[in-house]
């Protein structure tokens, strides 16, 4: 069983991954905004509910991501994993009280600021997959899986496969065709 963190599991993308996770065994902190959507989402889990956790977080600054952080971190000293879905889609003219656009702000930046904050957690778990002799993945960090088109795995984040491992028809990972000879 591992403990995976979905930001924006109270709702759409996100929720779909937190009934997947939590059928494939896991233990969850579901992050959102509104604690309403958080309780319905764990309710409709059913007994599998026990398992999963909602914590009320608003990630559009920099005070926000930290203060989340802080608060996971003070509930769970190990998290093995993050799935990040939380996002807005507004192309509104509004700027966050650090005077980004919330686009930016909430869709990419609090996953990286996030993801940061929380590294002791996941190193911690890391650890203990070391211990129990579960060997590292290790998929480049600057490159994405490329087969989560077509993927067969449904929970991808925890399928213990690196990218290289399924690589599809298109992959950073193989050499390009040698240029042709004119
Ligand atoms: N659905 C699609 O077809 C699709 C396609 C391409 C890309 N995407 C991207 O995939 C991501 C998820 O999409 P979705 O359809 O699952 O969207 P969604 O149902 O609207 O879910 C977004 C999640 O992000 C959370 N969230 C939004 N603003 C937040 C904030 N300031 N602080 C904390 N949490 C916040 C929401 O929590 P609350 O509900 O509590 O506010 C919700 O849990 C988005 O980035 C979206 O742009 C979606």
């Amino acid at each position: 069983m591992k403990t995976i963190l979905i930001a924006g599991g109270n709702s759409g993308i996100g929720l779909q991954a937190a009934r997947d996770l939590l059928a494939d065994g896991h233990r969850l902190i579901l992050l959102g905004r509104d604690p309403r959507k958080g309780e319905a989402a764990l309710a409709s889990f059913g007994t599998a509910g026990d398992r999963a956790s909602f914590l009320a977080a608003d990630l559009p600054t920099h005070d926000g991501v930290r203060d989340a952080a802080q608060r996971v971190l003070g509930q769970h000293d190990r998290i093995d994993a993050l799935v990040h879905t939380t996002g807005v889609f507004t192309f509104q003219e509004s700027r966050t009280a650090d005077g980004l656009h919330p686009f930016f702000a909430v869709n990419y930046l609090s996953r990286y600021h996030l993801t940061q904050l929380l590294l002791p957690a996941l190193r911690q778990a890391r650890v203990a997959q070391r211990r129990r002799g579960i060997p590292a993945v290790r998929p480049r960090s600057s490159a994405r899986c490329p087969t989560w088109v077509s993927c067969s795995v449904r929970s991808m984040s925890a399928c213990g496969r690196t990218p290289r491992d399924c690589a599809g028809p298109w992959s950073p990972w193989r050499p390009s065709p040698p240029p042709r000879s004119s």
